[in-house]
């Protein structure tokens, strides 16, 4: 099993690298508990961002957890899913560590 969180460090590295340089240093370990907390809070309007079954809020909006076991999603596909905001997604300004700890939440929904 290949490790999500470290899979999202990478990706962090390698395809948020050229975006710039942030102010000041932020935490970079990718926590899928803060992504949680993140996709509550900005996702779920449309997204089921849980995995316990309560209905869909949009049903022509995917689940998290159908994002997360659909075998086309990588962490670098979620990082261009969320960084080029998608139809009717408001243009949602988050932090390189916020991508990489909601990244590693929709990762682990996987397992
Ligand atoms: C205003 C509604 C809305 C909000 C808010 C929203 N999304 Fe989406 N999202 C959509 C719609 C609609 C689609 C399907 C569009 C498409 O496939 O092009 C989608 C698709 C996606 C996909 C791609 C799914 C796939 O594999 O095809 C990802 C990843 C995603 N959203 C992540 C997020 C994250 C992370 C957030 C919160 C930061 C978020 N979305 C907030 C409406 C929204």
């Amino acid at each position: 099993m290949r490790t999500p969180c470290a899979a999202a460090f990478a990706l962090g590295v390698v395809a948020l690298g050229p975006m710039g340089t942030p102010a000041r240093a932020q935490p970079l370990t990718p926590d899928a508990g803060e992504g949680r907390q993140l996709a509550a809070k900005l996702c779920s309007n449309c997204h089921l961002t849980e995995g316990n079954g309560v209905a869909a809020p949009r049903a022509d909006v995917p689940s998290f957890m159908a994002i997360a076991k659909s075998p086309r999603t990588t962490p670098e596909s979620l990082a261009a899913a969320i960084i080029l905001p998608h139809p009717e997604m408001p243009g949602i300004a988050l932090t390189r560590s916020e991508i990489r700890h909601l990244i590693a939440y929709v990762m682990a929904l996987r397992e």
